[in-house]
């Protein structure tokens, strides 16, 4: 792969820093959960359903018992009752999924836990769980997917919303798109797989978990077990991977903690990477129906997306993306509207842009399907329907660098030289297609809490229970710290990961560094006043003497309970399926923006889809250090060809599982895939969105890419492919 490591700073950026935890991670030194060894631990393993829905009608355990150093087998019938069930997080709780683990004889959905295994090691543990017998009663209808008959529209707290009149103005236009749009199911497959530790001291637990949500796992273990908060740690300081599959509780750490405290000594899980499929959220298979109308000029008249999303028979859960896809572009007439279809599958959640992925994929699609339509070129088409006011409220965005950033990465990658006719660019046996989307992702934040502490040297501590998934927290913290402090970054240490530290927003909704750098500037605010300096410029300050200070974000009153007993703490995380703010705040509409482009070639004769390039310019406030900021973008990126061209998680419909369930048949781009992706930050300041100006760039890199790929095979081949995954047998 050829990039630059990474852009020279400009405007308002910070300084490229290296990765603070860089050399620990690189020398084996940072230990993630599962890494850590405790005493006398006790190895656990799944067993699974291996229908779609039913009851289980026996277990025959004694071939499993009969395994030496086997300790004990927890079933729904030997768990008794001691898990309570909880709503998901969608319904106010904090788990993933509803479900009570080991509930019942119930069986909801292929790969559901029904049974975990405990023994004196991970193979003992493996080979019984391998031989529990179980006789299954089958549900006779099973729904493995949308088109399954016993699918069923699922209510929903109603996503639809509209302005003017949609029907009286599509029907006047003179140019109009109406097309449907599919994408399908896809798994985050971190690299660490989904472990807990869970060891006991007396009435006390500590919890071993990767994790993007400490304090989700902490309250929801508490009502879960019927324990005190305040008893249960959950430690986390590196966390191999997550992308929204380890965003909260899942069913398994109940059991786990159940387990240890039973025998009296830890427990250990590692799920499988089958496993990994259903042990937690994924991202559903969604339909899209878009209608789009224009006058001849290209400005839209009237726009309408409406959303399909599978999810479980327990749980509705829609990401409902329209409430970025409908208000992206000027339009006076609008609809939007997000349905959800009940199938007998896990429930789904959050991964990677959860719903901008798919529903960006539907619109920028069919906008490039309109910009054909009217024999126009498709930035043209944006920049015709670029607007500094949402369309549906009339709310300012808080910025807007939309067009700043397509005609930054058309620029780098050159779309001047593009001929548009479809097929009109062909290398000799290689048709080649140019093509380019819109990127968005709503700007969020959450309640957050920091301290950092000046020692008299000099030195300075920060700490906050916020999350590394990778993406480069450590080094943020530390960075804004030294920098509100004027201190080397090399003086400055910094703490996350850990729920006895003050506590941090989710990492997710590409909202920490939006969330804990305000709440780090607070903590700063609070040094500055004790030592009398708060006029004095950041950077201005050679402390030479003891102070800490504690902030939280201002935006959010709510927060400023830190400091009160942990019940109220607990009122900051209760239902966060996603931070406040956003999309949804009264005042404004904060977006990051961003343009995506993308070469395509398509051999002639064996139909292989190459990739040469992606180049994609990103807006998104502030960027604290384009260095991680940009290993964030082009891995988003490279997802984003992830998702256009291999990823698709393939169930089989007799019993609703994933028959490639495993690294080997779940395609992912591997390095021939990902030739040449550049990723341009673009300076934008911006004041109103929260103190430190920064929008989150987390997710918004995957966000278009798929839309720029099929509009490119669509400019190489005059082939039109509106279902993802495309692949070569889907152009020949
Ligand atoms: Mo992200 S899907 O909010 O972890």
């Amino acid at each position: 792969m050829n990039q630059t490591l990474f852009p020279t700073p400009s405007g308002t950026m910070g300084p490229a820093l290296p990765r603070y935890e860089g050399r620990a991670k690189v020398t084996g030194d940072a230990r993630y959960p599962s890494d850590v060894r405790l005493a006398r631990t006790a190895h656990a393993y799944l067993h699974t359903s291996r229908i779609g829905r039913g009851t289980i009608e026996a277990f025959d355990l004694s071939a499993a018992r009969a395994v030496p150093g086997v300790i004990e087998i927890l079933t729904n019938e030997t768990i008794g009752g001691e898990i309570r069930q909880m709503p998901a997080i969608y319904q106010g709780g904090y788990l993933a999924d509803s479900a009570q683990p080991l509930g019942s004889a119930d069986v909801a959905h292929w790969g559901q836990p029904i049974a975990m295994v405990v023994a004196e090691t991970y193979e003992a543990a493996r080979e019984a769980a391998n031989r529990i017998g179980v006789t299954y009663r089958p549900h006779a209808a099973l729904a493995a997917d949308m088109d399954a008959a016993e699918a069923s529209e699922q209510a929903l707290d109603p996503i639809s919303f509209g302005v003017g009149d949609f029907a009286a103005a599509y029907e006047a236009a003179p140019v109009r798109v109406d097309a449907r749009y599919s994408t399908p199911a896809q798994h985050q497959n971190p690299m660490e797989l989904f472990a807990t530790q869970c060891a006991w001291e007396g009435d006390r637990l500590t919890v071993h978990e990767p994790s993007q949500n400490l304090n989700n796992i902490r309250f929801g273990l508490a009502e879960q077990l019927g324990l005190d908060a305040e008893k249960i740690r959950v430690v986390s300081p590196y966390v191999g991977g997550a992308f929204g599959a380890k965003g909260f509780l899942t069913q398994r750490t109940a059991l786990v903690a159940l387990a240890a405290r039973r025998l009296g000594r830890p427990v250990k899980l590692v799920a499988t990477r089958e496993q990994g499929f259903t042990v937690s959220g994924y991202r559903a298979e969604t339909r899209h129906h878009v209608q789009l109308a224009a006058d001849r000029d290209g400005r839209l008249t009237a726009l309408r997306h409406e959303g399909w999303e599978l999810t479980s028979r327990a749980d509705s859960v829609a990401m409902g993306a329209v409430s970025m896809t409908a208000r992206l572009y000027a339009c006076p007439n609008i609809i939007g509207r997000v349905n959800a279809v009940g199938a007998d599958r896990s429930t789904p959640g959050f991964m990677r842009a959860p719903g901008e992925m798919s529903y960006g994929f539907a619109m920028e699609t069919a906008l490039d399907e309109l910009a054909h339509a009217l024999a126009m070129d498709p930035v043209e088409l944006r920049r015709v329907n670029d607007t500094p006011v949402e369309p549906v409220g009339g709310l300012p965005y808080t910025s807007r660098s939309l067009m700043q950033c397509f005609d930054a990465a058309a620029g780098a990658f050159g779309w001047h030289e593009r001929t548009q006719a479809p097929g009109s660019m062909r290398d000799g046996d290689w048709l080649v297609g140019w093509g380019c989307a819109s990127a968005f992702y709503p700007a969020q934040a959450g309640n957050s809490a920091a301290r950092v502490r000046l020692s008299a040297d000099g030195r300075v501590h920060v700490s906050s229970a916020g999350h590394e998934l990778g993406q480069g927290m450590y080094t943020m913290m530390a960075q804004v710290a030294a920098e509100e402090l004027g201190v080397p970054v090399d003086r400055v240490t910094v703490s996350l990961g850990d729920t006895d530290l003050p506590p941090a927003v989710v990492a997710g909704g590409s909202s920490s560094t939006a969330s804990v750098a305000p709440a780090i500037m607070a903590a700063c605010d609070a040094i500055r006043r004790r030592l009398g300096i708060e006029d004095a410029p950041p950077a201005s300050v050679m402390p030479a003497m003891e102070a800490s200070g504690m902030g939280v974000i201002e935006e959010f009153a709510e927060a400023r309970a830190h400091g009160q007993p942990p019940e109220s703490i607990q009122g900051l995380y209760r239902g966060m399926a996603l931070p406040t703010g956003g999309a949804h705040l009264p005042s404004r509409v904060q977006f990051a923006l961003g343009a995506q482009f993308v070469e395509i070639r398509v051999h002639a004769r064996t139909h292989e889809i190459r990739v040469p390039r992606a180049v994609g310019a990103f807006a998104a406030g502030r960027i604290i250090n384009p260095r991680t900021a940009h290993s964030q973008l082009v891995g988003g990126m490279i997802w984003g060809i992830g998702s256009a061209l291999h990823e698709h998680s393939e169930i089989d419909t007799r019993n609703a599982g994933y028959v490639n369930a495993n690294l080997a048949d779940y395609l992912l781009p591997v390095n021939a895939d990902v030739v040449d992706v550049q990723a341009i930050l673009v300076p934008e300041e911006d004041r109103l969105v929260n103190r430190a100006g920064v929008k989150g760039v987390g997710e918004i890199g995957v966000v278009g890419v798929a839309a720029a790929i099929s509009n490119a095979l669509f400019h190489a081949t005059g082939r039109r492919l509106r279902d993802l995954p495309i692949r070569l047998e889907h152009i020949m």
